[in-house]
Order: structure tokens, then sequence, then C-alpha cells
């Protein structure tokens, strides 16, 4: 067996050895009740997850962007027009996504490495007519975290559904759903939930539901929630084969998850965002995001003068550790280290010792140790 390295890309990311042990379990029948029961739990614990009182979880094969098409087609039609708060590469995906099945939107554009003030929404909001607005929580090109809370706020009462994009946020970021009035929340199993890709991450509100049955027919089959909630009630009927191991994952994942709880994992992100982020700085970096809005999920930064992109990822990986390059407009400048789901403090500590390791063969000049004590005491604070 070759070595395994450290996955620190921003998803897919390191995946627990319980759950790894869950998804190698034999495959069984779609139908049995094992499959009948794990599904279930996993429905209940998602909604507990994203503090969802009232609504209708779904999951299914696919990934993020089959969550975006599904949670756009269930609630915005032909005719109507929905407005994207973009903060960098992912939003303008579900404005794509509208347009190829005819849906019209408006795009709310923050600089990358900043995120749309609410201001901006209130201002947008004023005199249009928006079906839904649809917010990335945390865009993965340029780890900018949006004010998503604050968002809410403003669209209290203003009669739009909320959707968020949560796939690079939801179960390490706070998202509470009925509490802020959001109604969908759309993820995916490889990021937050630390399972590997496979399924596409859904949670429904009452009056998203409201909604899609309000419409007699959607452009969409497979993406339909009204043909998915049978199932999800009953998960001993058919309407197209599940991937069971994955599942079985996924159901572990959320007991790892709750049985850490959700205020512990939110301050666990907390702290190993800071440890990373106050160890790259002590090394030479520096954040390409604006310091109002990092993301506690993943870091972009940005080179010191001398440290090469490629040379740089190469020897990390060489030391241990895989991280991604920087995408779209800052590629080459920047790169991207994930830092969510299940990753522990050790982890953080040798990604730590692999970066000075890095840059020391590199001839990169810096205090001796300074990254593993600016990342040690972040851990302890
Ligand atoms: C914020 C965000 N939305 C959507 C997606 C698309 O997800 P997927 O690649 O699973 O289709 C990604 C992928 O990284 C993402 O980061």
């Amino acid at each position: 067996m070759p070595q395994e390295k450290l996955l620190l890309i921003p998803g897919p990311t390191p995946v627990h050895p319980r759950i790894i042990h869950s998804l190698s379990q034999p495959t069984v029948s779609h139908v049995s009740p094992t499959m009948v029961q794990e599904l279930k739990e996993a429905l209940v614990m998602l909604k507990q997850i994203v503090f969802c009182e009232r609504g209708e979880a779904i999951i299914v094969a696919g990934a993020g962007t089959l969550a975006m098409e599904m949670a756009l087609l269930n609630t915005v039609k032909q005719g109507e027009r929905f407005l994207v708060l973009s903060q960098g590469y992912f939003g303008q995906r579900m404005s794509d996504i509208g347009q190829c099945f005819g849906i019209d939107s408006d795009i709310l554009q923050s600089p990358w490495g900043e995120v749309v003030p609410p201001e901006q929404l209130e201002e947008q909001l004023a005199g249009r007519d928006y079906t839904a607005v649809v917010s990335t929580h945390v865009d993965t090109a340029t780890g900018a975290c949006a004010p998503v809370k604050a968002y809410a706020d403003v669209l209290k009462d203003s009669g739009c559904l909320y959707l968020i994009d949560g796939v690079c946020a939801t179960g390490g970021i706070e998202e509470r759903m009925t509490d802020w009035g959001v109604d969908v929340i759309l993820t995916a199993a490889q990021k937050c939930f630390g399972t590997p890709p496979g399924l596409a991450v859904l949670v429904f509100s009452e009056a998203a539901m409201a909604k899609r049955q309000s419409m007699t027919s959607i452009p969409a089959y497979y993406s339909d929630v009204l043909r998915w909630l049978p199932i999800m009630k009953d998960p001993a009927k058919y309407f197209s084969t599940p991937c069971v191991n994955e599942i079985r994952a996924f159901t572990e994942a959320c007991r790892i998850m709750l049985e850490e709880g959700m205020e512990e994992r939110f301050l666990r992100h907390q702290k190993i965002a800071e440890a990373f982020r106050s160890a790259l700085h002590a090394l030479g970096f520096r954040s390409f995001t604006q310091d109002d809005c990092l993301a506690e999920t993943l870091s972009v930064m940005s080179y010191p003068p001398g440290v090469e992109d490629a040379a740089f990822r190469s020897t990390l990986a060489d030391n241990g550790v895989i991280v991604a390059g920087g995408l779209g407009e800052v590629a080459g400048r920047v790169f991207r280290m994930g830092h969510m789901g299940n990753l522990s403090f050790s982890q953080v500590e040798f990604a730590v010792a692999a970066l000075e390791d890095t840059l020391s063969s590199l001839g990169h000049a810096f205090e001796a140790r300074a990254g593993v004590t600016a990342a040690k005491n972040a851990l302890t604070a």
C-alpha cells in the first residue's frame, strides 16, 4: 500500500477510519431493513446538523452541483427571477444552471476575496421581485465566508425564499435553518461531513416544500424532490437505486458530528483555521481573503516572494501533505488549503511541520519553528 498523504485540499477531505469502515461493509439491498434504518437515521441527524426543526431532508447520489440544481429547480420556475449573491466562483454556476432551464437571474458579485455586503442586498431588493435569493456560504475559490445570518435578517419578511449553497460550510460553520429563516440548505458529502464524494444533500423548509407542491411540473426528473420525498419518508420504497455504501458512510459521518456536538465542532473548525493561518503568516504567507470574511473551512494564501507555486505544492506533497492550487484569476499566485471535516489537532501539527520542511528545502528563510509554535499557541488558546 502506498503511504497515505494528508489530503488538505478544499474537498474531498480526509475520511475518518470509522467512516471508511462503514463504507467497506458488504453491500446490502437498497430496500433492506439495514438500509431503511441507516437512511432514516441520517435524515433525522442531517436536520439536527443544520438546526432544522420543520422541513424535509433529502439525500441522493450525486454531488454538490446536483444539489444546486435540485435546490433551484424545485423552488423557482420559468418566468420567475432569482438573485445570486456571489462571493467568487460558485455563484455564477447557480446562475448558469438557471439559464440552462430558462430561469433568469441577477448576480451581485463581490470582488474576489470579499463578500457582498448585506446593505447591497437590501438595496437590490428594493422595487424588484425575486422569488429566491441564493448565497454561496463559503466560496471555495476565494476562501470568503458570506454573512449568511445578516442576509437572513435582510430577507426576513421579503417574501423571497432563501437558499444557501453550503457545500464548503455545512457542518463546519454554523447554519441555523429554522431560527434564521433559511429555506434550502444544499451541500455535498465530501467537505465538512468528511465522507467520500458521491452524495447530494439538501434540507428544504416547509415553505420551500410548499413552493414545490405549488408548481404542477418542473423541468426535471431525477432532480424532482417530489419523486424523492416518498423514498425519504419510507426508504423501503423504490425510485432510483441509492448508493447504499455511501449512505451508510454518511450516516456514520453524521453520528460522528453529533457525538462531537455541533457547537464543539464549530469551535474546533475555528481553532484549526486560526492555527493554520497564524502558522502560515509566521512563515511569510499572506491571506488572499480579506480579514473580515475569512472562512473557517479553508484558507487561500498568497505566496511570499521567491516561493513558486508548483515547486511548493509538489515538495509539500513529497513531505506528506496535499494542498490545492488557485482557481481562475489567482492561479499560480495562491494555494488553497482545506481544513474542514474531522481533522485532528495532531494532523494540523503534522501539516505545519511539513510546511516548514518544505519551505526550508526551497531555501525560504523564516524564524526557526515559527510556524509550529504559532499553530501550537492557537490550538491551546
Ligand atoms: C461552494 C461550492 N458550491 C458548489 C460546488 C460544487 O460541488 P461539486 O463539485 O460536488 O459538484 C463546490 C465544489 O467545490 C463548492 O465549493
